[in-house]
């Protein structure tokens, strides 16, 4: 999937699979799989910086992090959809500085954004849309949020709270986005919103009804430490090889079998 004309046509037909990313090797993993398309996320003030939130990426640090992707994915216009995610507050100082910072992420290789919430910032990503910039939204759990939802936990349990998030997406379907991340929201209410958008969502613990799925690669490959999320799966278990192979590489510098007359000059 190389556009976000070609995301959009997706909405009802076969699910899209989005992969998070921060890193050029991870990208070159992507490049050459079947995975459809890549976000670079804030998340990476957590998965790479051992953060507890992600509010210490800027739009610098994303752009470093996008390029590096991006090049990753390989030549321009020729690579998988790539989006870059707005960082903490960066919707929220006004259309000047969103301008700025979709002009950081856009340069660095990332074809679209993606912008926590809407309320109080719809003419930010109307604004953006408007001037060609592609805009993903993402709703339920916002990281970004966390202290104001009072943790990390499911949004829209209740039937008030579910209304809202149905009302954020249209909210957010009519200020232009061309996509929809739904984040730890229950199934039943991931379903009702997809059938009441005409974008694509992309779920992330939201259940199996949504137009996609996402998850941050070093969670899917097994390599992220400590507590995992109800809805991460474990696709493979890169991180027991990890450990696995710094043991032996350890035993061999120890015992002088590495390097061998092969891996020497
Ligand atoms: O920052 C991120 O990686 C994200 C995805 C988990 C949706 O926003």
């Amino acid at each position: 999937m190389k556009s976000v004309l070609e995301f959009r046509a997706r909405k009802g037909q076969a699910p899209i699979s989005m992969v998070a990313a921060h890193t050029h090797w991870e990208a070159r993993l992507l490049a050459e799989s079947a995975v459809d398309c890549v976000l670079v996320g804030d998340s990476l003030a957590t998965v790479i910086d051992g953060e507890a939130t992600t509010f210490a990426a800027t739009p610098e640090i994303m752009a470093r992090h996008v390029a590096a992707v991006a090049r990753g994915l390989g030549e321009p216009l020729q690579r998988k959809l790539l989006v870059g995610d707005f960082p903490f507050l960066a919707a929220r100082k006004g259309v000047a500085f969103a301008v700025d910072t979709a002009t950081l992420l856009l340069r660095a290789g990332a074809q679209a954004v993606k912008i926590e919430g809407v309320d109080g910032h719809a003419d930010v990503i109307s604004h953006l849309v408007q001037s060609g910039v592609p805009v993903m939204g993402h709703l339920g759990l916002t990281p970004q949020s966390v202290h104001a939802l009072g943790g990390y936990k499911v949004q829209g349990r209740d039937s008030a709270a579910a209304a809202d998030l149905v009302r954020q997406a249209r909210a957010l379907e009519a200020a232009g986005v061309f996509g929809l991340v739904l984040e730890c929201v229950p199934e039943a209410l991931a379903r009702e919103i997809t059938s009441a958008v005409a974008i694509p969502t992309i779920g992330i613990g939201a259940g199996a009804g949504c137009d996609g799925q996402v998850l941050v690669m070093a969670d899917l490959l097994g390599l992220s430490p400590g507590h995992q999320p109800r809805f991460v799966r474990h696709f493979t278990e890169a991180g027991a090889a990890a450990r696995q192979g710094l043991a032996d590489y350890h035993a061999a510098v120890s015992a002088r079998e590495f390097p061998s007359a092969r891996e020497s000059y």
